[in-house]
């Protein structure tokens, strides 16, 4: 058995890794905040708790069984919050943030934080929900889409 490595592998495998503690930019793992109740009329949640909301353009992923895909949850950098689908309006897949774009691993499709389609083959924005801030508490509203 060969124990050298090419350096094309040495440097995959080392990127691998890196990605996967999310050391890498562009690749950084989406922090999570799992919903216990979601009504009718949406949810809320306590804002102070997500360090990930804390600065511009910060993006949280909120999930729960309800929810047909995840929500990401996103500090505008007028200090106001939107929240989106994370699924594309393509073909389905969901979205990842990258810098600051939403980018569909599956055809490339990419939105800006608003959920505007930037470059296809998506033509439809990603859905759009208001959120505003209650005392401490954020409110998202599902029943509300936002044009
Ligand atoms: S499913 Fe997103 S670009 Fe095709």
């Amino acid at each position: 058995m060969d124990l050298c490595l090419s350096r094309r592998r040495f440097l995959r495998y080392s990127l691998g890794a890196l990605a996967g503690l999310g050391l890498v930019p562009g690749c950084a793992t989406l922090p999570v905040y799992r919903i216990a109740e979601v009504t009718t009329e949406g949810f809320t949640m306590p804002l102070d708790d997500f360090d990930a909301l804390a600065g511009d353009n910060g993006i949280l992923s909120v999930v729960s069984p309800e929810f047909e895909s995840s929500i990401l949850l996103i500090r505008r950098e007028d200090g106001t919050f939107l929240a989106l689908t994370s699924r594309c309006t393509h073909q389905g897949c969901t979205v990842k943030p990258s810098r600051s774009f939403l980018v569909c691993p599956c055809h490339g499709s990419t939105f800006d934080l608003n959920g505007k389609v930037l470059r296809g083959p998506a033509r439809t924005p990603l859905p759009r929900f208001s959120a505003t801030i209650q005392s401490d508490l954020i409110e998202v509203r599902l029943t509300e889409f936002l044009k």
